[in-house]
């Protein structure tokens, strides 16, 4: 069987999930709850070989990935303990990585300052990577950046599970185009989280012929993806791109409170989210509609990242270039080309189903 040779860029609590997930699957039968393929074209989950990781935090520069997986700030639950996996976390270029409240929990290494595009260009080359997850906070749109221009001199598929812009960055697109290498984003969709549960309703209320008069959607949680986000300037992107995906659901979100609402510290890495849609129905009447849901969030997005992983192995081998559109509207909040949420998981499903003939 073949692997998927996976390099990671921030090796906070998504990484670590994504990493706990490979290693469940691998330790056990091949199963597991929340995976919707065994097989993306030839990939198990279980194929996924981490390679390469870059972080900025002293604290996890040198540490195997296994290590620095469950290193602080990290807050992902621990599910499965990792073996140690004999790759060391490199150091990164830092950029914007580390801004706002960050800076109280995370403490660059000084190296991180002359590290360049170059060096994380080189170093995925030496490894022979297939894929480069990033993985990087929400506002760090420099660094964000500099990783997918390393991947696009690299030769080396993008995933941007953040919402900065590389997918949306014309330049930066075009680069993928150029250089002959898929490219996945921007910003991952929990495996069923606010966004999708969000949009799922909205179809549902729509397909039926009513009006969404008002909504919300209103998340909380204690991670440093919430404490990042619990500053405005670097929660923008975020806002943003859950708008784009209501907009796409079909309503006029651009006054629509969705987004980060609070850091409460305790909560650590279980994210709750409230979601109110106010509609009418039949001769006007109302209908009002309240839900809460609580998920560990960074399971939520391994569940995404497993798919997104394989996808980007598979387009990489049938010489799929620049952003992957088929699949990018299931997976992400902000792709090139959105479709609503039945849309979007019908067209990944035929593009699965076409990599298993082929
Ligand atoms: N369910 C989810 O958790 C979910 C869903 C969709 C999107 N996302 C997005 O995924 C991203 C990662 O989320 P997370 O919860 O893992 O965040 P996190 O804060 O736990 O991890 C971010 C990591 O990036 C590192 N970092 C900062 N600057 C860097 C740089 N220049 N180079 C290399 N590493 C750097 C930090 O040290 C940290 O380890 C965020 O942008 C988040 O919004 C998360």
């Amino acid at each position: 069987m073949g692997e998927i040779r996976v390099a990671l860029a921030g090796i906070g609590s998504c990484a670590s999930s994504l990493v706990q997930a490979a290693e469940f699957v691998r330790l056990g039968s091949g199963a597991m709850n929340g995976i919707m393929y065994e097989h993306i074209g030839a990939y198990r989950v279980s194929d996924m070989r981490f390679v390469a990781a870059f972080d900025v935090d002293r604290r996890k520069v040198g540490l195997d990935l296994a290590k620095a997986i469950v290193a602080p700030p990290v807050a992902a639950e621990i599910h499965v303990d990792v073996e140690p996996s004999g790759v060391s976390v490199e150091v990164g270029p830092l950029l914007d990585g580390v801004d706002g409240n960050l800076v109280d929990v995370i403490e660059p290494d000084p190296s991180s300052l002359e590290t360049t595009v170059d060096d994380v260009a080189a170093r995925l080359a030496v490894v022979e990577a297939d894929v480069l997850v990033c993985l990087l906070p929400t506002g760090a749109t420099q660094a964000v950046q500099a990783y997918a221009r390393a991947a696009v001199q690299a030769g080396v598929a993008f995933i941007n599970a953040t919402p900065e812009r590389v997918v949306h960055d014309p330049e930066i697109a075009a680069a993928f185009v150029s250089a002959g290498v898929p490219l996945l984003g921007d910003d991952l969709r929990s495996h069923l989280g606010a966004t999708t549960l969000h949009t799922a309703l909205i179809e549902l209320l729509k397909s039926r012929g009513l009006t969404v008069a008002n909504t919300y959607q209103l998340n909380v949680g204690g991670n440093t993806d919430f404490l990042n986000l619990a500053d405005p300037k670097r929660a923008a992107g975020k806002m943003r791109t859950k708008r784009s995906a209501l907009h796409t659901a079909g309503i006029d979100a651009s006054s629509v409170s969705a987004g980060p609402n609070g850091f409460v510290e305790y909560l650590g890495d279980d994210k709750t989210c409230f979601i109110r849609i106010e509609a009418t129905s039949v001769l006007d009447s109302n209908l009002v509609l309240d839900v809460r849901m609580q998920v560990e969030d960074s399971p939520n997005a391994a569940g995404v990242l497993v798919n997104a992983v394989r996808v980007a192995k598979v387009a990489a081998e049938q010489g799929h270039v620049g952003s992957v559109d088929e699949v990018c509207a299931f997976l992400f909040k902000n792709p090139r080309v959105g479709a609503q949420e039945s849309v979007g998981l019908r067209k990944f499903r035929e593009y699965v189903d076409a990599a298993a003939r082929n």
